[in-house]
């Protein structure tokens, strides 16, 4: 007889489970990709709210071809620029209202994951009758109201909010960054994904990006002790991120660099690597809390704690961090001890970090010795990953952090 549900093998050990596996959203790649928009936009009625961060798009040029993308389509332009890099429930509040008088059809994303992410929490906020912040951040409650359509023109690589249904939101007054991820209603219906559109990110920015882009892959690979497809795809996507970030560090202009590390951030976190495994997100969890005490970029918030964060977890997970270090660091295993292999993993990843010229101390993001209680307060606890924190363990982590 088969039996129906079973998730365990003869010898206990979790194997990929019962999941479901869809993304709705229309990827559109390449140096021509914007020339789709005008397609995707016939799908959508009139009124299109357009949103935008600091002004970024103006200087590159975006801007410009997006509005006479928007003009020949005959919308009408509803403007929200001004979006934040870590985007606060006060501009949630106001992209609500901007929404909500002119009638919107459409909400287009121009820019990275903050215009991205405040895009999809206006998308379910629009037509909720309950205080968003509070339903979908603090109670994490799912929509049950009309969600507006969120289209996307990627301009940073790094969160994959392009392709998955996150939102991540910063209330400064209560010193919280919080993350809801929206099942697949709520991802964006198309993103346009042209590696030009990045080539005039800083350096800073590029670097975060790509941080964030491996971290998210290690927030998923971290996790599990069983034999995993998803395990395998991860480790392809970092051994391609490792590679293109020194490509794209020595020549920043670099296409093809550009290009994979665009597509490899992408696919970072667009559920798939996520399938059949717990997954860990500590990372986030510790880089978000430092995120909302001193409003740092996000991918430097994580590379500031990864180390001292995964040096304490390694001996939980030690068979992991030792094939880490064999398939993605490439660490010679012979006449070494798990700990020893493991460990140069470590040190490989912290040489590459290094490299990238990544900030790793929290210190120098504006942290100081008197809020580490404030984060500890912050940082919530997940249980996916192979060791479930202690608060004496998230202090030791932001003191070695600092
Ligand atoms: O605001 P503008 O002027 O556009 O400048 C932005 C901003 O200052 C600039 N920038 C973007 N594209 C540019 C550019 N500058 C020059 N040329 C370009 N082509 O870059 C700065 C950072 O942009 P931002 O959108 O804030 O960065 P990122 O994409 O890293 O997004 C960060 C937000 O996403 C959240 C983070 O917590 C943070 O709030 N995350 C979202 C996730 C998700 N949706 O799944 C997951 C992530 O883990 C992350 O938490
Ligand atoms: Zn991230």
């Amino acid at each position: 007889m088969i039996e129906l549900n079973k998730k365990t093998d003869r010898k206990g050990k979790i194997m990929l489970g019962n999941f479901s596996y869809k993304n709705g959203t229309k990827l559109y790649f390449g140096n021509n990709s914007l020339n789709f928009l005008n397609e995707e936009l016939k799908n959508y009625g009139k009124n299109v709210q357009l949103i935008y961060g600091g002004g970024s798009i103006k200087k590159n040029g975006i801007y410009d071809s997006v509005i006479e993308i928007l003009k020949a389509g005959g919308k009408n332009i509803i403007e929200d620029s001004g979006v934040m890099p870590n985007p606060t429930v006060e501009k949630l509040y106001e992209g609500v209202k901007i929404a909500r008088e002119n009638n919107v059809d459409l909400l287009l994303a121009v820019g990275g994951g903050s215009c991205i992410d405040y895009a999809k929490a206006v998308s379910v906020s629009i037509n909720c009758k309950d205080d968003p912040w509070q339903k979908y951040f603090i109670k994490y409650e799912e929509p049950d109201c009309k969600i507006v359509p969120v289209g996307c023109v990627l301009t940073m690589v790094g969160t994959g909010s392009e392709m998955n249904g996150g939102s991540v939101i910063t209330n400064h007054k209560e010193n919280l960054k919080i993350g809801h991820v929206f099942n697949e209603d709520v991802m964006p219906k198309f993103s346009i994904l042209n590696p030009d559109f990045t080539l005039s990110l800083p350096k800073k920015q590029m670097v975060s990006g790509i941080y964030d882009a491996f971290n998210h892959i290690c927030e998923q690979y971290f996790s599990g002790t069983d034999d995993n497809t998803s395990d395998y795809i991860a480790e392809g996507l970092m051994k391609s991120l490792i590679h293109s970030s020194l490509v794209a560090l020595s020549d920043p202009n670099n296409y093809e660099a550009r290009s994979n590390i665009m597509w490899s951030a992408t696919w970072a976190l667009n559920t798939l690597i996520a399938k059949g495994k717990s997954t860990d997100w500590m990372v986030h969890m510790l880089g978000q809390a430092v995120g909302a005490y001193t409003d740092a970029t996000h991918g430097l918030t994580l590379s500031a704690v990864s180390l001292p964060y995964y040096r304490l977890i390694m001996p939980y997970g030690l068979q992991k961090f030792k094939r880490f270090a064999i398939n993605v660091w490439s660490v010679n295993p012979d006449n070494k001890t798990d700990e020893e292999i493991a460990n140069e993993g470590l040190i490989r990843m912290e040489e590459w970090m290094k490299k990238l010229g990544l900030t790793l101390n929290i210190k120098e993001l504006g942290a100081t010795e008197d809020m580490i209680e404030g984060l500890i307060e912050a940082t919530f606890i997940l249980n996916g990953g192979y060791k479930v924190l202690t608060k004496d363990d998230v202090r030791k982590i932001f003191k070695e952090s600092m």
